[in-house]
């Protein structure tokens, strides 16, 4: 039997982070491969059946093609437990990212050889380095032509200010992409395009003099290959793991997703140099994850997941000890005792009943609304687990069902939706219609296709006169009743009853902060 400190070490918890585009969905697919989460390269055809073998449970994440709920998807690999957590990739999602990031203890991040770091990389990779998330880098679509490798190192250096090291190096790219030389473990992969995703030994090598090498590459290219490998040797420092997991510096490798080329040797970096599960933070402590006792956080709520089972799962990350189905924990916002019947765990499209999990795992606990993001569960102890973000709501518009008759099926609907996390909402004093709040304005799009699908309650997003949302709150009872009492209509209260005050416009907002001086004003709950 394996010791609790056995399973704690072999278990990884990361997420990719990846411009849209770069094939973070791809590198996702592919590693589930691996791990036997999907049965074969072969199966995975049209791109149409290829998001469906995925972790894409919602329609409209199909029909944009874009990735906009996360996931998480479990699978074992030589000796390792993998718990990859899927984000949206698109910026209007962020807020569910940077929640996501809150549960994981490394990230991948896939760059495009062709386009370096782009916008959202740069803001994913903000959100990392807050959290002393230790980062591999895995540079992507290296069969097509791209930018001069050392240039894609020098960009990651410099406009991340983060130490680079090549755990491998490409050999050509593009037409002339021959393969990958593996610079940790000196071993050559060579890229075999007629052999399209099946996986190609590698090759060890004494060194890059080994004879072996000159019937194996081009002359040109091996002499291309063994002057850019002295130059890394000279140039870059040698690997520090320590420095990795302290955020310092980020071990690169160079694949093709596509190609499932450099795949295998990513994952082998994950299982050999990623974190495995480590302490988290709470208001009160430290939670070291071998403690005895289980603590977890909920990071994500998600309803309707599976449109034949009509229930929403609370999305918990283990932070310590060792879970077992049927446990009795302690639901610290309610104070009262829960018990978990039938906690879930992912794999691929597949959903199972667990008997046990382990600290960096995450469970899916089916609920009926009882469960919020930011939720602790205990054997006991009263933890506030600190750092799960919320965002200020930038963009607001009135929610009107198409059908006046189902205005209640909406509330109803929009109230899920808010403790979901996918938006906020405000019920204005004098104004029957829901205000709904998100960060990006696909989020409306995403709303409305959900209401109807998941709902069947047609709905509409009108423009409203409302700038911004803040809550308010006071120490001096007297002064809140009268701020409410003066205020009148532009006092709202969100889905949990707390009073919102919305402002027409800048001048609004800040003429009554100065009205009200003992009033506190929040952008965040
Ligand atoms: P994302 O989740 O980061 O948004 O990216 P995704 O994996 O969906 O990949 C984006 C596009 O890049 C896809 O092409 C995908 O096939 C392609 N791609 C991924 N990895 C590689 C690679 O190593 N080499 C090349 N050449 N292309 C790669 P698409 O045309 O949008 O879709 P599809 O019809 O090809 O599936």
């Amino acid at each position: 039997m394996t010791s609790l400190k056995q399973e704690i070490d072999r278990r990884r918890t990361f997420a990719i982070i990846a411009h849209p585009d770069a094939g973070k969905t791809t590198l996702t697919e592919k590693l589930l491969l691996f791990g036997g989460a999907i049965q074969m390269a072969g199966m995975v055809k049209a791109k149409g059946d290829r998001r469906r073998a995925r972790s894409d449970w919602m329609k409209v994440e199909q029909e944009r093609g874009i990735s906009v709920a996360s996931s998480v998807m479990t699978f074992d690999y030589a000796g390792h437990t993998f718990n990859l957590l899927d984000t949206p990739g698109h910026e209007d999602f962020s807020e569910d990212t940077y929640r996501t990031l809150s549960a994981v203890d490394s990230a991948i991040m896939v760059l495009d050889a062709a386009k370096g770091i782009e916008s959202q990389t740069l803001k994913l990779f903000e959100v990392c380095r807050m959290r002393d998330i230790p980062i591999i880098t895995f540079i992507n679509k290296l069969d097509r032509d791209g930018q001069d490798p050392f240039d894609l190192l020098d960009e990651v250096e410099n406009r991340l200010a983060l130490d680079v090291v090549p755990a491998s190096w490409p050999i050509g790219m593009g037409r002339d992409f021959k393969g990958c030389y593996d610079l940790f473990n000196d071993t050559l992969v060579l890229f075999d395009r007629s052999k399209g995703e099946e996986l190609l030994a590698s090759i060890e090598c004494s060194g890059l003099d080994d004879p072996k090498l000159d019937q194996l590459l081009p002359a040109d290219q091996l002499a291309k290959l063994r002057e850019d490998v002295e130059m890394i040797r000279g140039v870059y420092p040698a690997f520090n793991h320590q420095s990795y997991l302290e955020g310092h510096m980020t071990p690169v490798f160079f694949g093709s997703a596509v190609n499932n080329f450099g795949v295998r040797e990513l994952l082998q970096g994950i299982g050999k140099y990623a974190p495995s599960p480590r302490p988290t933070k709470t208001l009160q402590r430290e939670i070291t994850p071998d403690e005895n006792k289980v603590t977890a956080f909920v990071f994500k709520i998600q309803a309707n997941m599976d449109p034949k089972h009509r229930d929403r799962i609370a999305f918990a990350r283990i932070c310590s000890g060792k879970f077992k189905k049927g446990m009795k924990l302690l639901h610290v916002r309610h104070g009262k005792q829960l018990v978990i019947h039938n906690p879930l765990m992912f794999f691929a499209q597949d959903r199972e009943t667990v008997e046990e999990a382990f600290a960096g795992d995450i469970i899916g606990i089916p609920n009926h609304g009882n469960m919020r993001i930011g939720d602790a569960l205990t054997e006991g102890e009263t933890l506030t687990f600190t750092g799960i973000p919320s965002f200020a709501p930038e963009l607001l518009q009135r929610a009107r069902a198409d059908d006046p008759l189902k205005a209640k099926h909406l509330s109803a609907a929009l109230e899920q939706l808010a403790e979901e996390g996918v938006a906020r909402i405000f019920k204005p004093s004098i104004d029957p219609n829901w205000i709904v709040g998100v960060v990006g304005s696909l989020q409306f799009d995403v709303l409305m296709d959900r209401i109807r699908s998941e709902y069947n309650i047609p709905v509409k997003f009108e423009q409203v006169e409302v700038y911004a949302a803040r809550w308010v709150s006071c120490d001096d009872p007297a002064e809140m009743k009268k701020f409410v009492d003066t205020m009148g209509s532009a006092v709202a209260n969100d889905h949990d009853g707390d009073p919102v005050f919305l402002a027409r416009n800048s001048w609004h907002l800040n003429d009554t902060k100065d009205k009200f001086p003992k009033i506190q004003f929040s952008a965040t709950k």
